[in-house]
């Protein structure tokens, strides 16, 4: 059973000239560390990669050296806790699948590391699904015991409960942390960590049309040049 179709917003990071907002991703990635990451874990992007993308190498440093590691064994074979460093992977908040379904009724929060490829709708989807918790479920739905109502979702009953609430974070750039911005930074995060890669793509991609641009209007002119005696 499929979900309400998502409503399209036209996001400027998918447009082909256009890169990531960086403050909005900046934005994003602090609704994601201080509101989506006691349950989700983004286990595909170490600290390095925020990097010239959302934080300076200093305050990832910082932030990686908040978290604790298993060091390498000593020479007795014990594993001692080491401060995170750049190289380091964003923590998990639960140890296994197990204490992540037992501490969320059975459900278990999938990793937000690809999800924007992964479910149908992308960007569209996300951010409907974290914007569209109605204050009470529609009159004759049928919510089972521990799930909530969600129309985008596939099934409309969903273990996840409604997040973000107007004032949730403090968005350093004074940016109002309206439900919606939040829902909407924290989805362009998602879609960066998917794609990292993303901005150097398009950038390239005009390099390659400009040269490209380039070569044929010299081979149009030489054949031009060349043929102009027989004319
Ligand atoms: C599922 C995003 C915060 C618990 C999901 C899904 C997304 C998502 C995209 C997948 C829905 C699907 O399968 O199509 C987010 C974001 C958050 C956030 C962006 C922060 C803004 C949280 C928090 C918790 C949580 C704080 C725990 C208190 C869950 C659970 C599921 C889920 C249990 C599985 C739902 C089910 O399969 O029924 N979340 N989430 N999420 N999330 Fe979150």
């Amino acid at each position: 059973e499929e979900g309400l179709h998502p409503t399209k917003y036209p996001w400027v990071h998918a447009k082909w000239v256009k890169t990531f907002d960086h403050q909005a991703l900046r934005r994003g990635f602090q609704v994601y560390q201080e509101v989506c990451a006691s349950c989700h874990s983004l286990s595909r992007i170490p600290y390095r990669t925020l990097v010239g993308v959302t934080h300076t190498v200093d305050e990832a440093k910082a932030m990686a050296e908040e978290n604790e590691y298993d060091a390498d064994p000593n020479d007795e074979g014990e594993i001692e806790k080491r401060p995170g460093k750049l190289a380091d992977y964003l923590p998990s908040p639960y140890k296994n699948d197990e204490a992540a379904r037992a501490a969320n009724n059975g459900a278990l929060p999938p990793d937000l590391s690809l999800i924007v490829k992964a479910r149908h709708g992308g960007c569209d989807y996300i951010f409907n699904l974290l914007t569209g918790y109605p204050e009470e479920p529609p009159a004759g739905a049928v919510v089972p015991e521990g799930l909530n109502f969600n129309p985008y979702f596939p099934g409309t009953g969903i273990a996840m409960a409604r997040v973000l609430y107007n004032e949730l974070v403090e968005y350093e750039d004074g940016t109002p942390a309206t439900t919606s911005q939040m829902a909407k930074d924290v989805t362009e995060f998602l879609n960066w960590a998917a794609e990292p890669e993303m901005d150097q793509r398009k950038k390239m991609g005009i390099k390659v049309l400009v040269v490209t641009s380039v070569l044929l209007a010299i081979s149009v002119w030489v054949k031009r040049y060349k043929w102009s005696p027989i004319k």
